[in-house]
């Protein structure tokens, strides 16, 4: 059984860590934050990822997974290295890879025999070509290694789900010792495996998130049209996806896509296009919908709320998607802020990304609850969909409200039911019922 090494615990390190220990690897694994791994040691994940911390605590106490600050002992410790490590985007789009290099020069230093490098974090395309040069420089030629790209595909969270139910393994090779071995390590899978070489591999990751990236800014777009034409997307988005060509997935128009991949991974490749020569001009388009969206978001309260300056806006949802508490490139903690520019005073409930968002926001009233949120407030603006918000209980929220206006950025109400229970409703794409938003 091949020694498994991982090198960054966050959402991806460690939910393949707990996954490969799960499945019977010895596994151990390395973090630069020390803070992380004493918590990682004692009480268990420092994030939101449903059903992590089980799999984590079950593992640990098996001592199937063991944790470490030292990548030294990570490297000399396994025969399989996952480089899981952050790939932040820069300002001007580029992918930050200095944590990547580091690891592959600390990689090189320690390597005392044959290892197989795995590029799991979300490179631009060419980046395992310069790990191994690293590790050939750094590493002085001392001993064999292969490097093989192997890009997750994990929904922050799903992510457990997707990583044992993976609708494919992609592993970028550059040797039949490398493939074999990586071969063998997922075939419990039992997933459809495509070999390419690295850089197919690395393309094949940013190709994936922004196809996915650029579905939702095209439902974006014809939300903006069915407005013009008292049309509703979400009629239009059932009957495209009832195309098998097409498919229902990432088809529902809202307040765009945010996350910790997709505004970095479109970002990127447009870079990585440009740097080689190439104009992504979909890619772009599809990143300016995506940001118009917010100022979209924007109008539509204006419009409906006429001087937003004083007013309260309770905001449900400040993760950037639901059941997880990632504020990274949230549109939430973006339109807080626009409306907190615009004087409105802004009171917030979300059910697990409070903790984090206390840290990112200033002046929010935090509230226990959706109906604390509401209390008081002349616009509820749902913005993360979480499963719990369609159990309230609208009549209670109607007379909590200063004003019965609800603006629903992810289309999660159904539009009559809250207009014959005395709301004003604004969607995204939902027919021209409402004036259009100043232009
Ligand atoms: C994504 C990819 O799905 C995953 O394969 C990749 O490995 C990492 O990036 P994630 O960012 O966790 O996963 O979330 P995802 O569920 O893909 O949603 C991304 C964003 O798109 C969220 O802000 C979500 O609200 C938005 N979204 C998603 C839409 O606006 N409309 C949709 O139809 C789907």
């Amino acid at each position: 059984m091949q020694r498994i090494g991982i090198i960054g615990c966050g959402y991806v390190g460690l939910v393949t860590a707990a996954c490969l220990a799960d499945a019977g690897s010895s596994v151990l694994c390395a973090d630069s934050d020390k803070r992380k791994i004493a918590k990682l040691k004692s009480e268990g994940v420092p994030f939101y990822e449903p059903g992590l911390d089980e799999l984590v605590l079950k593992n640990h106490k098996a001592k199937r997974l063991r944790f470490t600050s030292s990548t030294t002992e990570v490297v000399k410790g396994s025969d399989i290295i996952f480089i899981c490590v952050g790939t932040p985007s820069r300002s001007d789009g580029s992918a930050d890879l200095t944590a990547v290099e580091k690891v592959a020069t600390d990689i090189a230093h320690a390597m005392d025999a044959y290892k197989i490098i795995v590029e799991k974090s979300t490179v631009p395309a060419e980046t395992g070509a310069r790990i191994r040069k690293t590790i050939e420089m750094a590493g002085r030629g001392k001993t064999e290694f292969d490097v093989v790209s192997n890009p997750e595909f994990l929904r922050e969270g799903q992510a457990i789900h997707d990583t044992m139910h993976p609708d494919r393994i992609v592993l970028g090779v550059e040797s039949k010792r490398a493939e074999k071995t990586l071969r063998a390590l997922y075939a419990p899978l039992r997933a459809p495996v495509i070999v390419c070489n690295i850089a197919t591999a690395e393309i094949i990751k940013h190709a994936c998130n922004s196809f996915l990236a650029t579905k939702i800014s095209f439902i974006n777009a014809i939300a903006r049209i069915c407005e013009l034409v008292d049309a509703d997307v979400l009629k239009v988005a059932e009957a495209m996806g009832l195309d098998k060509r097409i498919g229902p997935a990432f088809l529902n128009a809202g307040a765009g896509y945010g996350g910790s991949c997709f505004p970095k991974d479109v970002d990127a490749f447009i870079h990585l296009a440009d740097q080689k020569g190439y104009d992504f001009e979909l890619a772009k388009a599809v990143r300016k919908i995506n940001t118009d969206q917010r100022t979209l978001l924007l109008k539509k309260i204006e419009e409906v709320l006429w001087n937003v300056k004083g007013k309260t806006v309770a905001v449900l949802g400040l993760s950037f998607k639901p059941d997880t508490d990632d504020l990274r490139n949230s549109v939430a903690l973006d339109v807080v802020r626009a409306l907190q520019d615009l004087g409105a005073l802004v009171r917030a409930y979300d059910p697990k990304a409070m903790p984090k968002a206390k840290t990112e926001l200033k002046s929010v009233r935090f509230a226990k609850d959706a109906y604390d949120a509401a209390k008081g407030s002349h616009c509820l603006l749902l913005m993360t969909e979480w499963a719990e918000f369609r159990d309230l209980d609208l009549g209670r929220i109607h007379k909590l409200m200063q004003q019965p206006v609800i603006v629903d950025a992810r289309n999660f109400f159904d539009p009559e039911t809250v207009k014959v229970q005395g709301f004003t409703y604004r969607g995204i794409g939902r027919g021209a019922s409402a004036p259009q938003p100043r232009r």
